[in-house]
């Protein structure tokens, strides 16, 4: 009876933005992420004897509907593709459960692919360490590379399928970081990470920029995180999460993931650092905040958002661990 595997979303610090290889993943640069704990993915593989495979999202068969279909071809694909690099040719019947907060609008391809990984791993007994783990995971979704670890995890950009990997950031001690993720919507982005990543690097005249930025600010971040210095961890992480959205913003044609209330959250941020409150954002292809904070600053953080704005909903997500088999 094989084991279900849990995986869990990270939130990058240093963004993933622009792949220099389509069909393998492989980036352009080296991002930088923290798993949360509040949020992940369950999924139990099967070997079924089938010529296809059956896929249950939150216990209902995929297939029915245009989005289903959207998204159990981007897992078929990626069932394919481990078939294969591991050549065999069995399929599975995969049972995959998103433990998200109802109306948390998080992405869940990072802890969805790390899942299927591990749990195609498991079933098959293919015996992967966590390095060949996050290749494969990676295969599926960049992000998903870096929830095989718990903690800080840095993506090795790499040159090619063997060489793009992620790997943990090792701390001495706890780091007193907390993140509020503040959900404005939960419907599904109109411009998906991959076809906002191709635009970008294609006609932004910054990404040239974003290459040489990312590579100095991953150093100043883990100079941060070694300190354990959670304000400048997070005056890079926002710095580099509005330098990744100026290049959707500079793009041709210009797009953008922000709402009106995503502006506003980042205004009330300013106001709360003003008043000498710690709070810095990072945003993803997506409206949706995500505040660094630290256990002192989040009650009030939480407080002033809430007071603010009243069609949002707030959670809060600590430091959470890497793949479990259940
Ligand atoms: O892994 P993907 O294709 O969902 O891309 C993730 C892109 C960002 O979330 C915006 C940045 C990141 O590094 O996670």
């Amino acid at each position: 009876m094989s084991k279900t595997a849990r995986a869990y979303t990270n939130i990058a610090l240093i963004k993933y933005w622009g792949k220099k290889n389509q069909t393998l993943k492989l980036p352009y640069t080296n991002s930088l992420s923290l798993t949360l704990d509040r949020f992940y993915t369950d999924t139990k593989a099967c070997v079924i004897n089938n010529d296809q495979d059956i896929i249950y999202l939150n216990q209902t068969l995929l297939d029915q509907t245009l989005l289903d279909q959207t998204q159990s071809q981007r897992i078929r694909n990626y069932l394919d593709t481990i078939r294969q690099m591991y050549s065999f040719n069995e399929h599975f019947q995969i049972d995959t459960v998103n433990h998200v907060p109802t109306s948390a609008g998080f992405a869940s391809s990072a802890s969805g692919f790390a899942a299927l990984a591990a749990a195609i791993n498991e079933t098959k007994q293919l015996n992967l360490d966590k390095k060949q783990l996050s290749i494969l995971a990676r295969n599926g979704s960049g992000s998903a590379s870096r929830s095989i670890y718990g903690g800080f995890v840095e993506w090795i950009a790499g040159s090619d399928n063997e060489t793009s990997f992620a790997q943990p950031i090792e701390t001495e001690s706890e780091i007193d970081l907390t993140i509020l993720s503040v959900v404005i919507n939960k419907n599904v982005k109109k411009i998906s990470s991959t076809v906002g990543m191709e635009n970008s690097v294609k006609s932004s005249p910054f990404y040239p920029n974003w290459v040489t930025l990312v590579a100095s600010e991953i150093k100043e971040i883990k100079q941060a995180i070694a300190k354990k210095d959670v304000q400048k961890i997070g005056e890079i992480a926002e710095h580099n999460a509005m330098s990744m959205h100026a290049l959707t913003l500079s793009a041709n044609p210009s797009f953008t993931y922000f709402e009106p209330e995503t502006i506003k959250i980042l205004q009330i941020i300013h106001e709360l650092r003003q008043k000498g409150i710690l709070a810095y954002a990072t945003i993803d292809a997506g409206p949706n905040v995500k505040i660094i904070c630290t256990k002192e600053s989040l009650k009030q953080v939480q407080k002033y958002i809430e007071e603010q704005l009243s069609n949002v909903t707030c959670v809060v997500a600590n430091i959470g661990s890497g793949i479990q088999y259940i």
